[in-house]
């Protein structure tokens, strides 16, 4: 679908559950991705909510969940998403959580710019924006990579687990995006 010489990527199936659970499972990675409490889940109830977006677009089509694999042999690196699309302004948010052994080795930046081209050229957005704990180092230094500048800090605006923590806001214009 999307991909680079090494990663792809693809909508995740009800087959990559155990997969996909391995994220959805660690609620430290929870507590840098998401901003919501998190929920301890078992295996089945990520497949039976993979099984529903074969039907129906989660949120209601306002963001679009992607899995990331290696082309080389279908390893699964993370999942990754556009959420928070706005129709109207055409923006959208990114996100992505890649597993451990996947982080550090540059697939993180080839996955935020697939995203970005999906964003841009088939959604047709003209900004793409990027939230992340002040703290966290490796999603900061991947975002400047791809492009985006920083745009500002919102003040204890995130739990991160321990308290209350800065959130770093990066964003990028359609017509600053080098494809
Ligand atoms: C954040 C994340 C997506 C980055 O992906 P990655 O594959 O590890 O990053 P890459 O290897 O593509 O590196 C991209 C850049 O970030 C830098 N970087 C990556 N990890 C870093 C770290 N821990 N500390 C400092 N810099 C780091 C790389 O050196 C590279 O910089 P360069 O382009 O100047 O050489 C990944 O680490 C991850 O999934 N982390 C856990 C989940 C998370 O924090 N998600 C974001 C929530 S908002």
């Amino acid at each position: 679908m999307f991909a680079t010489e090494r990663v792809r990527l693809r909508p995740p199936t009800p087959d990559d559950a155990p997969n996909i659970f391995r994220l959805d499972g660690d609620p430290e990675l929870h507590l840098l991705a998401d901003d919501e409490p998190f929920l301890p889940r078992h295996v089945g109830q990520v497949r039976a909510r993979l099984e529903k977006q074969v039907t129906d677009p989660p949120d209601g089509g306002s963001s679009v969940s992607l899995l990331a694999e290696t082309v080389a042999d279908g390893t699964f690196l993370g999942g990754c998403s556009l959420w928070g699309i706005s129709a109207f302004e055409r923006y959208a948010h990114l996100g992505i959580s890649l597993l451990p052994e996947a982080r550090g080795r540059g697939y993180g930046a080839e996955v935020i710019r697939l995203l970005c081209r999906y964003g841009f050229r088939n959604r047709n957005l003209r900004r793409l924006e990027i939230e992340t704990l002040a703290g966290n180092v490796a999603m900061r230094r991947t975002a400047e990579t791809c492009g985006f500048t920083h745009e500002g800090t919102q003040r204890e605006r995130a739990y991160d687990g321990d308290g209350f923590a800065d959130m770093a806001i990066y964003g990028l214009l359609r017509r600053d995006w080098t494809p």
